[in-house]
Parts: structure tokens; sequence; C-alpha cells
């Protein structure tokens, strides 16, 4: 299935989802660099370990590893042809879950344009109508209000709080967890958020 390309068709469409790849290392370090602040209170982090010392290439390469296993999307999200974001779709599973969680950011130049909305409705559609998942969720910190915003205008379900649930910062943060099974958008999330976006 990996390399997947996903491009918003709609007349004056900006937003184009395709693999993160070695060539992006110094515009992606440029950009982490650019929004380190922007981005740190919601990154997640791992117990006991200090500053790794992963080079992109190696990030990009066990990334690409588990794309080709199916287990992981892992999304460069660029706006205007530009590298603007990432978009993750992780733990990718089958069986009687058919189930995947989805994580976001962009770089603050680019906010608050609709960029990532767009982008967790074209990966949440290829989820259900490709890969045949029943399942998306998104984990959030409760302080996190304009991620609280992506969900809301999507329409994801409110799911509830986990205590404690991922390490950020150097300590575990509880979440709210948002979910949309497949079901609930029978013509997908892109038809429900283009009516959003043109006020239909
Ligand atoms: C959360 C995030 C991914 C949203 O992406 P986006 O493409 O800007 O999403 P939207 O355009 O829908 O904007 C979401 C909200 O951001 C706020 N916003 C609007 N303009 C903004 C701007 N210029 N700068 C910052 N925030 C802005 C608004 O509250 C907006 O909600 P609204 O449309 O109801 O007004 C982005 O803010 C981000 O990357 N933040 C840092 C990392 C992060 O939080 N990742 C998610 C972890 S769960």
């Amino acid at each position: 299935m990996w390399p997947v390309v996903l491009r918003d068709a709609e007349p004056g469409g900006t937003v184009t989802l395709r693999p993160l790849r070695r060539s992006d290392a110094r515009e992606w370090m440029r950009l982490r660099a650019d929004n380190a602040a922007w981005l740190e209170p919601w990154e997640a982090t791992t117990p006991g370990a200090g500053r790794g010392t992963t080079t992109f290439a190696e990030y990009v390469r066990v990334l690409t590893r588990q794309a080709r296993a199916g287990t992981t999307l892992p999304f460069a999200v660029e706006h205007a042809g530009e590298l603007a974001g990432q978009l993750t779709v992780s733990s990718i599973t089958y069986g009687s879950l058919c189930s995947a969680s989805i994580g976001y950011w962009v770089s603050r130049h680019v906010a608050g344009r609709g960029v990532i909305p767009t982008a967790v409705a074209l990966a949440t559609d290829y989820c259900f109508q490709v890969l045949g998942l029943h399942r998306i969720e998104i984990n959030i910190r409760p302080e996190n209000e304009r991620s609280l915003r992506v969900v809301a205008k999507l329409g994801f379900r409110d799911e509830g709080t986990r205590a404690r649930y991922l390490h950020i910062q150097g300590a575990w943060r509880d979440h709210r967890t948002f979910a949309l099974t497949a079901d609930e958008v029978p013509d997908g999330l892109m038809g429900r958020w283009q009516r959003l976006r043109s006020g239909a």
C-alpha cells in the first residue's frame, strides 16, 4: 500500500498528504526549530530518556519500515506545495478492533487555515474507505484548546478522559479521547468538512 498520497481535490484545495522522506531533513529541522515553543506542550516524550540522538534519516527509516509493515502512515503535511507539518496514523490494528490513532502538528505560520482538519478528513476517509478500518481515535490534552477545536469541527465523538494516558513534557498527562466510526460518516469525512467550510 505504501507510499500513499492524498490530496484535497476541491477547487482552491491547498493540502496534500504524502510520505515523509529523507530529503525533507533541512526544511523539517528548520520548521521544528522555529516552532519549538509552539509544539513542546503537546509532544510525546519517553519516560527516563534524555534528549535522543536519533538522526532525521533514522527517524524516517523507522517510520517507513512501519509504513511498509502496515502499522503506521507517516504523512508529511504540505500546504500550497510546502512542507508545513505532519500527520501520523499509528497503532493500525485489524481483527476485531480495526482501529487506528491520529496525531498531528502544523507550523504556526499556517495555523488557523483549516490545514489539519482537512488533513484529518483525508486520512480518516483513506483509513475507512481503503484500509477498511472501523474506528479512528484522536487523543488530546484537555488544555489544548486549538486541537479540541479540530475534533469539534469534524464532529468526532467525545469518549471521555483517560487518566495519565501519555507521557508529555516529562510527565504522564491526562488526555481526552475523541473517536469516529465508519458508520458515522457514510459519505466520508471530507464531504462533511467541505459542507462545513462552505457554510452549507
Ligand atoms: C492543533 C493544531 C494542529 C490545529 O491545526 P490548524 O490547521 O491550525 O487547525 P484550524 O485551522 O482548524 O484551527 C484550530 C483553532 O486554532 C485557533 N487559531 C485560529 N487562527 C490561529 C492562528 N493564526 N494561530 C494559532 N491558532 C489559531 C482557533 O481556535 C481555531 O479554531 P476555530 O477555527 O474554531 O477558530 C495546531 O494549532 C498545532 O499544530 N498546534 C501545536 C501542536 C498540537 O497541538 N498538536 C496536536 C496535539 S493533540
